[in-house]
């Protein structure tokens, strides 16, 4: 197959060249590296980097995996259809993703559904949204079992959803606190010169627009109708459309908030199940969907050691704690799960699509 990849440098693409190269994806098939800014330059893997913006050249690959995000692709991917390329595009932005022409792919959630979207010509793929995808791999087992009649998620959402510069820019803003907090201070008095820090008109916050070190934001992206943000919006439009249902027909609902840590995403979820399920059983159907779900059993040492952003920072393992009955009743059900936002978020399920379209 000709593959084509743009947006390979971004934090997402970087992730993805990474998983791609030590998974042998490369091996095999013809790769195009395109560039918005620098075509011409040198490439990966010894390459001469090809125009983005550069159709016939786009054209000329089977497949393309975009990560250069949305407004690239809603000025190239219409133009490039026009032209009359009926390649795969695959592609880490939310454009594509609620089109009716295209899947949003998590293939151990969907894989069945992929496979009959190929046979009937579906030639759009999106990566979905990654609370969504994390919150779906977490809790597969209960979702393919049919036991869910709602849930809500809270999420506590790492900065590098908000992209590489807001990344960066909380290290910034602790280390800007950092120096302006003399070290042997006691504590109320260390946290009035914190509160300044925060306050203060250099502190670094072109990318947040405010302080995330030290406090959090509980809106991420746009307002949608209703009170919701963008971000909670996604999460009952993308999980139905996942799992094929229709539109509204499973309610998921919660509100989003920017913590931080790095690249991990966390949510605390409330499940309200359709019967009361023993909670082995509960185990057994989380435990046995899919290959990277983690059950972490629910007691204190366990949770603090593996059920953290620190702990699973840059792993593919989703795991999955906390996980018990409500006082609300026996069919209410609680639990956390931490996911690596740019592994299972983002890029992990691009170059599993790839592979599906193309095995080796
Ligand atoms: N929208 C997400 C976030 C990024 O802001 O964390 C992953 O889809």
């Amino acid at each position: 197959m000709k593959v084509g990849i743009v947006g390979w440098r971004g934090m997402v693409g970087s992730v993805l060249m990474e998983r791609m190269e030590k998974e042998g994806d490369f091996e095999g098939r013809e790769m195009t590296f395109f560039s918005t800014s620098n075509a011409g330059g040198e490439g990966p893997k010894g390459s001469v980097l090809a125009d983005a913006n550069d159709l016939d050249a786009l054209a000329h690959c089977d497949a393309i995996i975009s990560c250069q995000g949305g407004d690239y692709t809603k000025s190239v991917h219409p133009s490039l259809r026009a032209k009359g390329w009926d390649g795969f595009w695959i592609d880490a932005a939310s454009s594509l993703r609620m089109d009716e022409n295209a899947m949003i792919v998590l293939d151990p959630i969907n894989h069945g559904a992929i496979e009959r979207g190929i046979e009937s010509g579906v030639k759009d793929f999106a990566g979905g949204n990654c609370t969504v995808s994390l919150m779906l791999m977490a809790l597969g087992g209960l979702f393919e079992a049919g036991e869910i009649e709602w849930l809500s998620s809270m999420t506590y959402q790492a900065a590098s959803g908000a992209g590489a510069a807001n990344m960066l820019e909380l290290v910034r803003q602790a280390g800007f606190v950092d120096g302006e907090c003399p070290k042997d201070l006691p504590a109320l008095e260390t946290e009035a010169k914190v509160c300044q820090a925060l306050k203060n008109p250099d502190f670094p916050r072109d990318a947040f627009g405010h302080p995330l070190a030290y406090s959090l934001l509980p809106w991420i992206d746009g307002e949608v109708k209703g009170g919701q943000s963008k971000e909670e919006w996604k999460g009952m439009a993308e999980t139905n459309k996942i799992l094929g249902l229709e539109p509204g027909r499973l309610p998921v609902d919660g509100l989003c908030v920017r913590v931080g840590s790095l690249r991990c995403h966390s949510q605390a979820f409330t499940i309200k199940l359709k019967r009361d399920i023993p909670l082995s059983d509960v185990q057994g159907m989380i435990r046995s969907h899919n290959p990277w779900v983690r059950w972490i059993d629910n007691n204190k040492e366990a949770t603090l050691s593996e059920l953290t952003p620190a702990k699973v920072s840059g792993s593919l393992v989703v795991p999955i704690g906390r996980v018990h009955k409500m006082n609300m009743g026996p069919e209410y059900l609680t639990a956390f799960s931490v996911g690596d936002q740019l592994l299972w978020g983002a890029a992990e399920p691009l170059r599993r699509m790839l592979n599906i379209l193309d095995p080796r």
